[in-house]
């Protein structure tokens, strides 16, 4: 009897302990987007947390999709109460993806922990979007949708029963074939839950991959046009009077401005925040708000999310709250509906309801010291590392719905984000401070669905200032942020002229643009995106270097160079900025001809061209046969229902079109039909002339431009 009982019970301890295979079933969720579930999911996870509906409509007019990977070759086991992944890889492969990174673009080879934090100057996967998503070269995405901190080992664990492994070479060898890291047929990912849920993209091309995920969530955010003008944001202690000069400012230096950022000075007591305004600096906040209106600008105030016990709102919120306080504020522990009503209604009284367009939501991705440790508790049962997952995700959500409710796009900053992001109105930023990897990481921004702006702030020089001032006009978000220090676009009067023209071509761009936003939203292109997600153009990472040194590199490893300083903005501007000290910098052009943005001379074609850097400008260059339509310079991004004319420029000999965009640019209406998309079409005749026509609009649906275009051919014969 004894006997029997101890093996029962020796049974039942091995089974335990006994990892699970398991097979996965597939199940087809929109065209070309799988979904498999492995052990018991977790109530909570990133997709869940982010609860985006999908872009049905949009997602079937992409081209069919195969299940792209051999399902038998992606295998799951379950042990210890994790779950361990893998997806098979193939040797030419490369990976993107995997969190905003900052120094790499190709994630092969890389082991990254996905952990929720500020960016602490390496790519090991703590960062302030730390998206388990990955995009294949070979046009494909694999999304690991769960709330916790996952390791992945991209193309770098190799197991003894591979069936491709990896040549074994002697180091000894002359050959110098040896590799410190050998190949590895897989991606291996551990998840630290007892279930989760998985989801494949099909391509057939990475973009492809990359619009899937976008629209599955929902499409990518059409933000606001006020939203893509210039923004500053002011020194913290501001006044509501220093704002209004600093507005005035703006004006008699004719630069651009949309909307002006508050920075913590606002609140009647800041980190813990009150949420509401303080009385000595911000004696009359309606006045104010209306006073900057009356000027064009909007207001968005920063905030972190730690309820001050100052704050009429912190005994709400008690009930609600972790068990850990940061900077002595409350916790709200926002997967609770109650929780989240009453921000909404503090936050609608106090500011929406006065007119403030947005807010900057800071301070919710770490750094560890100061955010809640992961031995904290919430009272829905969220645990710590869930919670620091979505937190900046359920904060975008929460916000977005509020301004949705009143029909009014907002577009603010969020220094945390997660998968599942894409229609969500917020961009990140941070305080680390590198230009060349702050433009990496708007190369990697365009992986994993969300926006990110090389933000400036200072410099050391005029130089360093109108270089960062001129990538910054090429990304989602135009913004000198002031806060510490502040800086003013003009503060570097050798440049202030090279930095005023950059601001008004982004402006004049604003067509460009706003279109380019729309394509995010209907068809799920990122409006900024790498090159490696650019139709026929495979840049393959380079292997360089290599040699032997007993500090530096004592295993000869090669280092690898990559695509990592060129983007493009939209179909047909390759942006290439330049950085303090370069004399020159090289440019990577796909196939096709690629042409001088400013003169409309060729480049270049299928090369690597280097160009002279000339102190005024930011290197740009247009493919054959686009066209970009421009307004006139203008300090603010155009009203509803004003009328515009419009300059169209096409750029080389071939023939081309483009898709202009409008809407009223403030609400929702679009989504029920009321924009335009007009074609604007370049032709060539026999005689290999080319004419520009402009079919459209329809009458009734908003459109701010005037019907007689002016073309410029900016290509001479
Ligand atoms: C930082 C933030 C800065 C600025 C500052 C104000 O956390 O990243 O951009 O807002 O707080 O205290």
């Amino acid at each position: 009897m004894k006997t029997a009982r101890l093996a029962l019970v020796c049974l039942l301890l091995c089974a335990a302990a006994t990892a699970q295979q398991l097979s996965l079933q597939w199940q087809q969720v929109q065209p070309g987007v799988w979904k498999a579930v492995a052990g018991t999911p977790e109530k909570i996870s990133l997709l869940k947390a982010a609860g985006a509906t999908p872009n049905a409509a949009s997602l079937q007019k992409l081209p069919a999709a195969q299940f792209p990977l051999p399902q038998t070759d992606i295998t799951v086991r379950l042990e210890d109460g994790k779950v361990y992944l893998k997806f098979p890889l193939e040797r030419d492969e490369q990976l993107f993806g995997l969190g905003l990174n900052f120094k790499t673009v190709n994630q092969r080879g890389r082991v990254s922990q996905l952990h929720m934090d500020h960016y602490g100057g390496t790519d090991n996967g703590r960062t302030h979007a730390p998206v388990p998503f990955y995009v294949s070269s070979r046009g494909y995405g694999v999304l690991i949708d769960a709330a916790r901190y996952l390791t992945v080992y991209a193309g770098t664990a190799v197991r003894v029963d591979t069936r491709h492994p990896p040549e074994l070479i002697d180091r000894n060898d002359k050959s110098k074939k040896w590799q410190s890291m050998p190949y590895s047929d897989g991606v291996e990912v551990l998840v630290p839950a007892a279930g989760v849920e998985i989801y494949v993209f099909g391509g057939p091309t990475a973009m492809n991959a990359v619009q899937r995920y976008n629209l599955f969530n929902g499409g990518g955010y059409l933000p606001p046009k006020w939203g893509l003008g210039f923004t500053q944001r002011v020194p913290t202690l501001y006044s509501q009077s220093d704002i209004l000069r600093e507005a005035a400012e703006f004006e008699a230096h004719n630069f651009p401005l949309d909307f002006i950022g508050v920075e913590p000075g606002w609140h009647s007591m800041s980190y813990p925040c009150t949420f509401e305004w303080d009385s000595s600096r911000f004696p009359d906040p309606k006045g104010f708000i209306t006073s900057l209106a009356q000027k064009g600008v909007r207001a968005n105030l920063w905030l972190n999310p730690y309820v001050s016990p100052k704050s009429s709102l912190y005994s709400k919120v008690k009930p609600y709250a972790g068990t850990h306080t940061v900077w002595n504020g409350l916790v709200t522990d926002f997967t609770i509906p109650a929780a989240r009503q009453l921000w909404k209604e503090h936050f609608i009284k106090n500011h929406i309801s006065i007119g403030v367009s947005g807010y900057k939501m800071d301070e919710n991705d770490g750094y560890d010291k100061w955010l809640w440790p992961d031995v904290a508790s919430f009272p829905s049962g969220t645990t710590a590392e869930q919670m620091r997952q979505v937190y900046g995700v359920i904060m975008q959500k929460m916000t977005d719905e509020w301004y949705r409710e009143q029909n009014q796009r907002t577009y603010g900053l969020v220094r945390a984000s997660n998968a599942g992001a894409s229609n969500f109105p917020y961009v990140i930023y941070n305080d680390y401070y590198s230009h060349p990897d702050f433009i990496t990481a708007l190369v990697n921004s365009s992986f994993i669905g969300v926006l990110w702006t090389p933000e400036v702030r200072a410099s050391k020089s005029a130089e360093e200032w109108v270089r960062r001032m001129q990538s910054v006009c090429f990304s989602p978000m135009a913004m000198l942020n002031a806060w510490a220090d502040g800086t003013k676009p003009w503060s570097f009067p050798e440049v202030e002229k090279a930095v005023q023209e950059v601001a008004m071509l982004r402006m004049r761009l604003l067509p460009y643009i706003y279109s380019t936003f729309a394509q995010y939203h209907f068809e799920g292109k990122p409006p900024f995106r790498s090159m490696n997600l650019i139709d026929g153009f495979a840049y393959a990472a380079r292997e360089t270097g290599g040699k032997l040194d007993a500090t530096l590199n004592p295993y000869e490893a090669k280092t690898r160079a990559e695509l990592k300083d060129q983007y493009m903005m939209g179909d047909n501007i390759l942006v290439a900025p330049v950085f303090a000290g370069e004399k020159s910098r090289k440019v990577q052009l796909p196939a096709g001809k690629w042409y001088d943005f400013y003169t409309g001379q060729l480049a270049g074609e299928n090369q690597e061209i280097t160009v002279t850097a000339v102190l005024d400008k930011i290197p740009l260059f247009v493919k054959d046969g686009a066209i970009i339509p421009m307004i006139p310079a203008r300090r603010q991004a155009p009203k509803a229902g004003e009328v515009l004319p419009l300059e169209v420029r096409h750029y080389g000999t071939a023939a081309g079109s483009f898709t202009l965009y409008d809407d009223d640019g403030t609400t929702f209406n679009y989504e029920k039909g009321a924009f335009s998309a007009v074609m604007l079409n370049v032709s060539k005749d026999k005689s290999g002339t080319l004419k520009g026509e402009m079919s459209g609009p329809v009458a009734g649906k908003p459109f701010g431009y005037e019907k007689k275009v002016k073309w410029v051919f900016m290509t001479k014969k």
